[in-house]
C-alpha cells in the first residue's frame, strides 16, 4: 500500500514505556516531564489570555511581545543581544525547529554527525530530509565528546554537526573547551551546527551552561534551540524557539510556516506575560532539581545500583551492572511489572549499543514519589 520513509521507526520507547507504566500501575520515571504543577501564575495568565479571546493565528514568527521578552533573558542569563526580529523564531516544541533546522540545511545525500545516545527525533528528520546520520558514540560512563573522531568522521559531503547539552538521556554536559573545539572545526569544514539546548537552565553543582551563542564564530553557524515546556515544567503546551543568523532564521521560517506555520497563541501570551513578572524564575532550577537530584540518589545509597550524580537535565543514570547482566530493553520493561519502577532503557538511543548496562531514571517528581521509587529499586 505504501513504502515507508521511515522503515526502521515504530513507536518511541517514551510512549511504550508510560503505556506499560500506567498498565502495571507503577511509579512512572520514565517519560521526562514534571509531574508537579506550573508555577501559578503561568497557569492564570494562559487562562486569561484564552478568556481575553487570544485564540486566533499569531505571527508566523511568533508574537514581537514574546520574543522581546526571550531576547530579555537571553541578555540576562548568557549575556548576548539577540534581535528579536531576525533572529527569534518562537515554534510549537523544540522538536518542530529541530525539524525545521534539519530540512532547511540539509540535502540529498548530505551527511549530519550525531552523538549517541542520541535524541531520538534528530535521526528521522535526517532521513527524512534526504541525509545519512552518521553516529559518533560518546565516551563511555563520560558520556564526553572524542574530538579526534568528530575530526576523523568528518567528508566532504558532512553539512551539520547536531549536539545536545545538558544531554538526555545521560546529563552530562559540554564545557566551554567543547564548544572551542566545535566552533574550530565547524568553520574547518564550514558546517552548520544545530544545538539542542532546552534543558539550559537545569545545570548543577554551581557550573554554568555553556551555550553556542556565547562563542561568536559559532553563534554565525548555529540553530540554538530552547523550549518553555523543560523551563516552565509545561512540557504538554509544546513551545519553545530557535535562535539563529538572520539568513539561517530566514531558512527556518520558510520551513516553519508550512509544518505548524505558528505555535499556539494563547500559550504565548501567557509565557511572555509570565517572563516579564517573573524574570528571575529560571534561576531557581537548578536548586531546585539539584535537590530533587540529591533526594533521589541519597535514598539510593544503599543499593545496588551505582550511579554518578547528573550534571544537568531532570535525568539520572543508574548502572545495574552488579545486579544482572540483561539487556536493559529487558530489565526496563521486566522491573516495572515486577517493581513498579518504569525507567526508559538507553541503548535504544544508539546505533551500535555499547558493553554497558544503564537505565535513565526522571527526578522531575514530586518528592515522596522519588522516595517510593528508590525504596522499590533499593529491593532489587
Ligand atoms: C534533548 C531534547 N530535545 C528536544 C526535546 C523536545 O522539546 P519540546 O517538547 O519543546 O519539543 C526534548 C524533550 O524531551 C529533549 O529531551
Amino acid at each position: 500500500m505504501i513504502a515507508s520513509k521511515l522503515p526502521a521507526v515504530g513507536t518511541t520507547i517514551f510512549t511504550r514505556m508510560s503505556a506499560l507504566a500506567n498498565e502495571c500501575n507503577a511509579l512512572n520515571l520514565s517519560q521526562g516531564f514534571p509531574d508537579f504543577d506550573a508555577p501559578q501564575a503561568l497557569l492564570e495568565a494562559m487562562a486569561r489570555h484564552v478568556r481575553a479571546g487570544h485564540n486566533q493565528y499569531a505571527p508566523m514568527a511568533g508574537l514581537l511581545y514574546l520574543r522581546e521578552q526571550i531576547a530579555a533573558q537571553l541578555l540576562q542569563y548568557r549575556g548576548v543581544s539577540c534581535d528579536p526580529d531576525s533572529e527569534i523564531t518562537v515554534l510549537p516544541g523544540a522538536t518542530e525547529g529541530i525539524f525545521c533546522a534539519v530540512m532547511a540545511c540539509v540535502g540529498h545525500g548530505d551527511e549530519v554527525i550525531v552523538f549517541d545516545p542520541c535524541y531520538d527525533s534528530y535521526e528521522p528528520a535526517i532521513v527524512l530530509a534526504g541525509g545519512r546520520a552518521i553516529h559518533i558514540p560518546l565516551a563511555l560512563h563520560s558520556f564526553g565528546i572524542d574530538w579526534q573522531r568528530v575530526a576523523a568522521a568528518i567528508t566532504p559531503r558532512t553539512r551539520l554537526i547536531m549536539v545536545n547539552s545538558p544531554h538526555n538521556p545521560s546529563g552530562a554536559t559540554l564545557s566551554a573547551e567543547d564548544l572551542l573545539q566545535l566552533q574550530a572545526v565547524a568553520e574547518q569544514h564550514n558546517l552548520l551546527v544545530i544545538s539542542d539546548e532546552v534543558y539550559e537552565h537545569l545545570v548543577f553543582d554551581g557550573k554554568q551552561h555553556q551555550s553556542a551563542l556565547q562563542f561568536p564564530a559559532l553563534r554565525r553557524r548555529s540553530f540554538v534551540l530552547f523550549s518553555f515546556g523543560k523551563t516552565f515544567s509545561v512540557t504538554g503546551w509544546k513551545t519553545g524557539y530557535c535562535v539563529a543568523p538572520p539568513a539561517l532564521t530566514t531558512e527556518l521560517r520558510k520551513v516553519h510556516q508550512f509544518v505548524c506555520f505558528v505555535a499556539v497563541t494563547p500559550v504565548q501570551y501567557a509565557v511572555a506575560d509570565f517572563i516579564a513578572v517573573e524574570p528571575d524564575y529560571p534561576a531557581t532550577l537548578p536548586e531546585f532539581y539539584q535537590r530533587k537530584r540529591d533526594l533521589f540518589c541519597h535514598a539510593l545509597q544503599d543499593s545496588r545500583f551505582t550511579l554518578t550524580p547528573s550534571a544537568g537535565t531532570y535525568f539520572q543514570l543508574l548502572d545495574y551492572s552488579a545486579i544482572s547482566g540483561a539487556p536493559d530493553a529487558q530489565l526496563a520493561v521486566e522491573w516495572t511489572r515486577q517493581h513498579g519502577v518504569a525507567s526508559i532503557p538507553i541503548s535504544i538511543f544508539y546505533e551500535e549499543p555499547p558493553a554497558q548496562h544503564y537505565l535513565r531514571f526522571c527526578f522531575a517528581k514530586n518528592d515522596q514519589v522519588l522516595l517510593d521509587a528508590a525504596a522499590r529499586l533499593c529491593a532489587i
